[in-house]
């Protein structure tokens, strides 16, 4: 389907070295996009397809998001940029949220950076009246007992989304996202890695299955094609209908 032909265009996909990052990568490349992706390790080598990332065909850049700095000094290696996708993404367990320091951590991870990543890239987003996609979370539309500060970034990351689309909307850049349910990564292998929280967890999703990183895919692609070309500051929920029950 032409809308959904990415041949010339040019991705970054922020996170696209693993899990739901690397499935949106793959996706765009697989139609024909020039695509980059960042992670926090040294070397694409150092990932593997067992592990959930697969870097055939992407080029690979380690930047850790969360430095500012370096991400104001990133140099990129693409003239032009067709589609920003914000998929980096973290969550402390055991309480750690509930201290300042992994608060403070997370929220510069999912939050901090988004915004540090946006404003990077308008420029680049804007000569090609582009379209930006943030990852954040079902998690941003409620309580989270155990992480307040994963909860807490991502409903910033979901205001973020509207108020960029706003304010960027004339630069032509289309700003919109999506909030995945739970989809079996390396991130939610907390629940997935054991049967009773796994049955749990499963028992309250309508479609019966975990999502998959092709699913939360199928949802970018659209918000980055012309498919979507009026569709502005929206996060979609691609859940498997999570949260639609009382
Ligand atoms: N899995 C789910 O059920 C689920 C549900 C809702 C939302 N999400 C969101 O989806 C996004 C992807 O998560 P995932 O489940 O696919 O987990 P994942 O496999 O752990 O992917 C997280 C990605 O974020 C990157 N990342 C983390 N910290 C970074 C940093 N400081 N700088 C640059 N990149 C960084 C990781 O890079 P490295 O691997 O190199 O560290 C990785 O590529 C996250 O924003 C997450 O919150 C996931």
């Amino acid at each position: 389907m032409a809308d959904l032909d990415f041949r010339g265009k040019t991705v970054l996909v922020v996170g696209g070295s693993s899990g739901i990052g690397n499935g949106i990568a793959q996706a765009f490349r697989a139609r024909g996009a020039d695509v980059h992706v960042w992670g926090t390790r040294p070397h694409a080598a150092d990932y593997s397809v067992a592990e959930g990332s697969d870097l055939a065909g992407l080029h690979y850049t380690a930047l850790d998001a969360s430095d500012a700095a370096a991400v104001d000094g990133y140099e990129p290696p693409f003239a032009a940029l067709d589609v920003l996708v914000l998929c980096q993404g973290t969550v402390r367990y055991r309480r750690e949220e509930f201290t300042r320091a992994g608060f403070e951590r997370v929220v510069e991870v999912n939050l901090h950076s988004v915004m540090a990543c946006a404003l990077r890239f308008r420029g680049l987003l804007a000569a090609s009246r582009g379209a930006l996609i943030t990852v954040s979370s079902v998690a941003g539309y409620g309580a989270n007992i155990g992480n307040p500060a994963y909860a807490a970034s991502k409903a910033g990351v979901i205001s973020l989304t509207r108020t960029l689309a706003a304010a960027w909307a004339a630069d032509g850049i289309r700003v919109n996202g999506i909030a995945p349910g739970l989809v079996d990564t390396k991130l939610t292998q907390v629940t997935t890695a054991h049967p009773e929280r796994l049955q749990r967890a499963l028992a309250g999703i309508p479609a019966r299955r975990l999502g998959t990183p092709a699913d939360m895919a199928g949802a970018v692609l659209f918000l980055a094609s012309p498919l979507a070309a009026y569709v502005c500051g929206q996060t979609l929920r691609v859940d498997g209908g999570l949260g639609l029950q009382a």
